[in-house]
């Protein structure tokens, strides 16, 4: 790693944990004087970093890669630590800052189900929401914190030999991960049945019925080529819903849309239960759809206006 990309690094890394600090100072301010263990342990390990990086960003010459390494991980440490003490005891503080959280760098987690395992039954049984859940979400997620990681260390070290390799990896693990995300709560125990208001209308609008619109992204999900998802998008360029098919996951997209309805139909999904009846899944599928989330999901993303072309 060149010294310029090591001066950079924590340059950007100072910036980084300053805006960090900065929140944590207004919420020990809001919090009074008392902070718990937990809290004042935390406090303490910030002050610690915040104090390194300065120090390292004002003698350059003592930074080497091991120490940017150090570093990072720290960092994703801190800010993995900042999300579980929101998460766990400050929901509402931790709501009201929302637009100023992301997720750092490889540090993408496994969002819970919203639901129990066995509570899409019997339309999707126990051991497929376990498989599907635990083993096959969770390998998106730490293919995509991999990826994100060795493009990382590309940009610190110049040797992008292999950058073909990891973009790969982060659309595929990535496409696998977000839509999964969506995939999880689009359906419900309470679903089935039709949407209603706006999103009807649009329906209507997009595909000329209900029932036309079912059938259309019924048979879409039926005949992905090898394992793939049917997608219902918003495309605010044109102002109209669209279903899209996607192969694997990253193929076939348009990339300008929102998903808002996601079935997954790789055999994952439901080959323990149906085996090589695709159809009889899609079909029985419906009974189980979260119309509030999608109209929840449709009615941000129609937020979103772009020029029309
Ligand atoms: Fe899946």
């Amino acid at each position: 790693m060149s010294q310029d990309t090591l001066s950079q690094f924590v340059y950007e890394l100072e910036e980084w944990v300053s805006d960090l600090n900065d929140k944590w100072q207004r919420f020990k301010l809001e919090q009074g004087d008392e902070l718990n263990e937990e809290l004042s342990n935390y406090d303490q390990n910030l002050n610690k970093f915040v104090e390194a990086v300065r120090n390292y960003q004002e003698r350059q010459e003592m930074l080497s890669h091991d120490i940017a390494q150090e570093l990072q991980s720290e960092a994703a440490y801190l800010f993995h630590r900042w999300n579980e003490l929101f998460k766990s005891d400050h929901k509402g503080k931790e709501q009201s800052n929302d637009h100023n959280r992301f997720v750092p760098i490889g540090g993408h987690e496994l969002p819970p189900l919203p639901y129990a395992y066995d509570a899409l039954e019997p339309y999707i049984d126990e051991r497929i929401m376990r498989l599907h859940h635990d083993k096959h979400h969770q390998s998106y997620v730490d293919g995509l914190n991999k990826a994100e990681r060795e493009m990382q260390k590309a940009r610190q070290t110049g040797d992008f030999d292999l950058i073909k390799h990891w973009e790969r990896e982060a659309a595929f693990n990535g496409a696998g991960h977000y839509l999964h995300t969506i995939f999880w709560n689009i359906m419900s125990p309470e679903g089935g049945g039709e949407p209603s208001g706006e999103l009807l209308n649009a329906i209507n609008e997009s595909f000329g019925s209900y029932d036309q619109f079912k059938e259309h992204f019924s048979e879409a999900a039926k005949n992905v080529e090898g394992v793939g998802w049917s997608i219902l998008v918003w495309s605010p360029r044109s102002h109209r819903l669209e279903i899209l098919q996607a192969e694997r996951h990253q193929d076939l997209s348009q990339w300008d849309v929102i998903p808002l309805l996601v079935l997954d139909v790789w055999e994952h999904a439901y080959y323990l239960q149906y085996e090589n009846d695709r159809d009889a899944y899609v079909d029985v599928w419906w009974n189980i759809v979260n119309w509030d989330e999608v109209e929840s999901r449709f009615n941000t993303a129609r937020e979103v206006k772009w020029e029309q072309y």
